[in-house]
C-alpha cells in the first residue's frame, strides 16, 4: 500500500535491467523498504516490501551498473546527477567557519535580493532530507520588501483578534489543560509578543518580520513530518549565508495561523494551502550590521551513553 503525501498516492516503480545487473546486492543493502531481493544472483522486485517503494531513489543511485531506474512519486531517472567530488565539497573547517559567521540578522539593507540568488537558495533547500519522500514541504516566497511589510501589517491586524487567547482570564481557565510549563510560556513569551507586535505596528515599527527584502515561509501538508519544513528552512539559511546573504528565522507567525476560521481565511488570502504542524518563516537579505565577534554556544544537555 503506498504511503500518501499531498503530491502522490502511488508506489515508486522500480525497473531492473537483468542483463546489466551483476548481482552485487548493493541495492538490497540500501533499500530499507525491502523492495528488492536477490534471486539466482540477480536483483528482483520483492513480493513483500515493507510499505511499497517510497521512491527515495537510493537503489538507482547506488547501482554501479546503472541497471535500476525508479519512476513515480515525483522521482525519475532524469533527476539523477553526478555526485560532486569531495574536493568540490566544503571541508569541516569551511563549514564550521560558515556556521560561526552566521548570525540572526534583523537589520537589512534596503536593496532587493536578486531572483537568481533566491532560486539558488531554493535549489539548495530542496536537497534537504525529508521524513518520507517525496518532500511535502511547501514554500511561499515574498520576493520584495513591500510584500514582506504588507504581510506583517496584515498579520498584526489579524493578531488583534487573537488577544483573548493570551488574556488573563483565558489562561486561568485553560491552566489545568495546558499545564504549568505551557501556561508560563504563553504568559511570559507569547502574551508580550502579541502586545509588542501589535503595539509597535501601530507606531509603524515592524518587529514581526523587520521589513526584510525577502520572506520565505516553509510549511507542510497534514501528511508531513513536522520537522521537514524546519530542516528545509535550515538548509536555506545556510546556503543563503554562503551567498553573502543574511537570514533570521521567525517562529512567531506560524503557530498563530493554524487553528480556527480566521486563521483559515488568513491562510487562504496568501495561498497557504494547509494548516501544518511544522512551519517557519525565514527572512533573507543583505545585512546592514556587521558583528565583530562570534559566539560559542552549548546544548542544554549532551549525554553520552
Ligand atoms: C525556531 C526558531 C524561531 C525563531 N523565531 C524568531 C522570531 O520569531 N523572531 C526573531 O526575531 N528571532 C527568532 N529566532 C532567532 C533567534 O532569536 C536567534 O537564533 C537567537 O537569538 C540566537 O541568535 P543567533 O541566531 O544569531 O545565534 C528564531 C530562531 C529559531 C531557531
Amino acid at each position: 500500500m503506498p504511503v500518501p503525501t499531498s503530491r502522490t498516492n502511488e508506489c515508486g516503480r522500480i525497473k531492473i535491467d537483468e542483463i546489466r545487473c551483476n548481482g552485487c546486492g548493493l541495492c538490497i543493502t540500501v533499500c530499507k523498504d525491502c523492495s528488492i531481493s536477490l534471486e539466482n544472483k540477480k536483483a528482483k522486485i520483492a513480493a513483500t516490501p515493507l510499505f511499497g517503494c517510497l521512491a527515495c531513489g537510493h537503489c538507482m543511485m547506488i547501482c554501479p551498473q546503472e541497471a535500476i531506474t525508479v519512476e513515480g512519486r515525483c522521482t525519475s531517472e532524469e533527476h539523477m546527477l553526478d555526485v560532486p567530488s569531495s574536493e568540490e565539497a566544503a571541508s569541516y573547517e569551511e563549514l564550521l567557519n560558515l556556521l560561526y559567521r552566521r548570525r540572526s540578522i534583523r537589520e537589512f539593507k534596503d536593496i532587493p535580493v536578486e531572483k537568481e540568488l533566491i532560486n539558488k537558495v531554493v535549489e539548495a533547500a530542496q536537497t534537504a532530507p525529508m521524513g518520507l519522500p517525496p518532500s511535502d514541504v511547501h514554500l511561499l516566497i515574498f520576493d520584495n520588501r513591500e510584500k514582506v511589510s504588507a504581510f506583517a501589517k496584515d498579520f498584526c491586524e489579524y493578531l488583534e483578534g487573537f488577544k483573548w487567547f493570551v488574556s488573563k482570564w483565558f489562561l486561568a481557565l485553560m491552566r489545568p489543560f495546558y499545564g504549568k510549563e505551557y501556561t508560563s510560556f504563553l504568559k511570559s513569551f507569547v502574551r508580550p509578543c502579541v502586545k509588542a507586535f501589535t503595539g509597535f505596528m501601530k507606531r509603524d515599527i515592524n518587529i514581526v518580520n523587520y521589513d526584510a527584502p525577502v520572506g520565505l515561509y516553509f510549511y507542510g501538508s497534514p501528511y508531513i513530518d513536522p520537522a521537514d519544513p524546519l530542516i528545509a528552512a535550515t538548509y536555506a539559511m545556510l546556503s543563503a549565508e554562503s551567498l553573502g546573504l543574511s537570514t533570521c528565522f521567525i517562529g512567531a507567525i506560524h503557530p498563530f495561523i493554524q487553528n480556527g476560521k480566521a486563521a483559515k481565511r488568513f491562510r487562504e488570502k496568501y495561498g497557504i494551502r494547509y494548516k501544518s504542524q511544522g512551519g517557519i518563516f525565514l527572512l533573507m537579505g543583505y545585512p546592514d550590521v556587521k558583528y565583530k565577534k562570534t559566539i560559542k554556544r552549548s546544548f542544554a544537555a549532551v549525554d553520552w551513553r
